[in-house]
């Protein structure tokens, strides 16, 4: 394929958007039988306006500017909510681009603030890919401790795999496919206790999570309220509704965000600190972020994190009513399972996908809690589940 030689008209342009729009499953026939779309922002007209004002007046912005004072001015709002909801007085962090980058970034800082060249890194057998993509990046070694029945760690066997090496241990607020919280507080004593670096990577739940306070899912606390916790992460363009790309990271203090950041080797004859992996930093997703946080408030998180959750359970409850099939786990965020003990999965997954259905497909031996149908609950898109239902229904007989 070439460059088209004299370029295109904005009316061929569009049709050509339209055209892989409906590809991409993101218009409104596709987003039917779309239940693997985790990213809140997409089915609401209200929110896409605030986004798309946002991105206007920020199209041209790069955060990695320091001369680009009212985004990092905008960056440090957001980071300062964030460490205000997750316990913190003065925390101090930044945006990066994704759950993976805030991962990968935390492990960075523990390595170097260990003064090790390699090492090992204690996480749970449920622990996100990108961690493990991070320690094959850094050079550091993945000890893999197997959960407990309900998809947990379990801090016993996390604290017995730690070693003179360890420079990391990791945990999960909301793993993935579970949807379940690791005890984040006993985690955090034996933190303490071996002076290791502590990340909770909690992507989905930092924010659902914490505007589930008081309510009939609170949880205990998974935050930087927990002494031990060194970092944490959760993901603005997850259950923050914001768009992508936008995740955050919040540090416990400003030695830890320092190891975080990078700074060009003086030879080069510039300076230029980088505070994440990548180098140019898209200001827009920065402003979106601020943006959306603004205009929802507490009051609109928390309505929108409890609507998620009782569709939730509403869901789980769906999955328990048909014949055979039941949820791997009671989820503590807003994605949730159907497997069976009996029925082949396999081939209900099968039918499903014949009629159109996506979903996310956990792979597993037949006829276990680990070979699942994973549907993401979204606030806005009440009208699908029921139909999903029925259908899970018809292809599990
Ligand atoms: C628990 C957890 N951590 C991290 C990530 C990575 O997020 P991202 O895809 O934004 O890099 C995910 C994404 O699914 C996740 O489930």
């Amino acid at each position: 394929m070439r460059i088209p030689k004299g370029g295109r008209t904005w009316g061929e342009i569009s049709k050509g958007l339209r055209g892989f729009e409906k590809a991409s499953f993101m218009d409104p026939t596709g987003r039917e039988k779309q239940l693997q779309h985790l990213y809140a922002l997409s089915g609401t007209p209200e929110l896409r306006a605030i986004v798309d004002g946002a991105f206007q007046i920020f199209l041209d912005s790069n955060a990695s500017y320091d001369t680009e004072h009212g985004v990092l001015e905008m960056e440090r709002e957001v980071v300062s909510m964030l460490a205000d909801l997750w316990g913190l007085s003065s925390g101090v962090g930044h945006m990066t681009s994704c759950g993976t980058e805030s991962n990968i970034l935390s492990l960075y800082a523990a390595r170097k603030l260990s003064k090790r060249k390699g090492g090992s890194v204690v996480l749970p057998s449920t622990a996100h890919m990108s961690l493990f993509k991070g320690c094959e990046y850094l050079g550091l070694k993945p000890i893999v401790v197997p959960v407990d029945d309900h998809f947990r760690a379990v801090p016993g066997a996390m604290e017995r795999a730690v070693t003179k090496d360890t420079v990391a241990i990791a945990a999960t607020a909301g793993n993935w496919a579970w949807a379940q919280i690791d005890p984040i507080e006993a985690i955090g004593k034996i933190a303490e206790e071996h002076d290791v670096y502590f990340h909770v990577d909690a992507a989905y739940a930092g924010f659902l999570c914490s505007f589930l306070k008081g309510s009939e899912f609170d949880i205990p606390p998974f935050d930087l309220s927990v002494k031990g916790v060194s970092s944490m992460s959760s993901d603005p363009h997850k259950n923050g509704y914001a768009p992508f790309p936008a995740g955050a990271i919040v540090f416990r203090d400003k030695e830890l965000q320092r190891a975080a950041a990078y700074s060009t080797p003086k030879f080069l004859g510039y300076e230029y600190e980088t505070p994440g992996l990548i180098g140019t930093r898209p200001g827009y997703s920065i402003a979106a972020t601020w943006a959306i946080m603004n205009y929802l408030g507490v009051e609109g998180y928390t309505k929108l994190s409890r609507k998620a959750m009782r569709m939730t359970m509403e869901f789980i409850k769906g999955v328990s009513d048909i014949p055979g099939l039941r949820p791997s786990t009671i989820p503590k965020l807003n994605f949730a399972t159907a497997c069976s003990l009996e029925i082949d999965m396999d081939r209900v997954k099968a039918t499903l996908k014949r009629k159109g259905w996506l979903f996310y497909d956990q792979i597993g031996p037949r006829k276990t809690r680990e070979n699942a149908i994973v549907a993401a609950i979204l606030p806005d898109r009440e009208e699908v589940y029921p139909r999903f239902l029925d259908d899970l229904r018809a292809a599990s007989k």
